[in-house]
């Protein structure tokens, strides 16, 4: 079967899990950072290299101020709690997003993060937090506008692969595989750049119920698609 090297999920579907419980939903995200953990030790056994997560996104903030707090609080309980086991387990973490709009405290966690597993080399486990794709482009155009403006780089020169570098991804495959969990099919403001040849796989589970079996069915679909990047395929039928 073929494995991909990159899934990308949309972790969806926590509220609505806590509400079919009668549950608060800060239930549903607790509930869904413990698919998180089961996620990531499945996909590192399975030996994918990379696996990047939505985590917070930009237009996360307009939730109610209690739930925001959540999330924040459990990004912190995550990354305390778990930090030193990934690294153990030879796990890189990199964070995504736009680190300025965080506070001082989640900044310095997020860095320690990256620096404490900087050197290894088994599961790069991407976390994209207060991440949206266009805030990413916007940043990443801005940054390319003040490179031509100090002269480092000649305007004629960009190319995909130049603003590539700009972007929170610089050095990162694209995803093979995107996955949403809760049924809703819409990617969402995620990863928008990166995904052009991503395949789209939306699962109907709620992601506190995702787990090992949700993720094989994901590869079986996968291996089971014919990827042509706007080639032609073997029988010569254009994408
Ligand atoms: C969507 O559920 C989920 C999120 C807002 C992000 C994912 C968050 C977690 C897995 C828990 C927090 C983990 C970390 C590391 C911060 P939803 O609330 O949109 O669900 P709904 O659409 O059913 O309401």
């Amino acid at each position: 079967m073929t494995i991909p090297a990159h899934i990308a999920i949309i972790m969806d579907g926590n509220g609505r899990w806590a509400k079919a419980r009668g549950l608060p939903r800060v239930a549903g995200h607790r509930a869904g950072v413990e698919a998180l953990r089961r996620t990531v030790r499945a996909v590192a056994d399975m030996g994918i290299a990379w696996l990047t997560l939505y985590a917070f996104s930009s237009e996360n903030w307009s939730r109610p101020k209690s739930e925001v707090s959540d999330l924040m609080g459990l990004l912190k309980i995550y990354i305390r709690r778990d930090l030193a086991d990934l690294h153990r387990s030879g796990v890189r973490v990199r964070v995504i997003g736009d680190r300025d709009g965080l506070s001082p405290d989640i900044r310095a966690l997020l860095a320690e993060a990256e620096t404490l597993t900087a050197g290894n080399t088994s599961l790069n486990l991407v976390i994209a937090f207060n991440y949206g794709g266009r805030n990413e482009i916007a940043r990443a155009a801005r940054r390319l506008a003040q490179a031509a403006r100090e002269g480092s780089i000649n305007p004629d020169d960009i190319c995909e692969e130049t603003f590539g570098h700009f972007l929170d991804t610089v050095d990162m495959p694209d995803p093979d595989i995107v996955i949403r969990t809760s049924g809703e099919m819409r990617l969402s403001n995620f990863l928008p750049w990166q995904s052009a040849y991503s395949e789209l796989i939306f699962m109907p589970c709620y992601w506190p119920d995702f787990g090992r079996a949700d993720l094989d069915e994901a590869l079986k679909i996968f291996a089971s698609r014919e990827r042509r990047f706007g080639g032609v395929t073997a029988h010569g039928v254009a994408s």
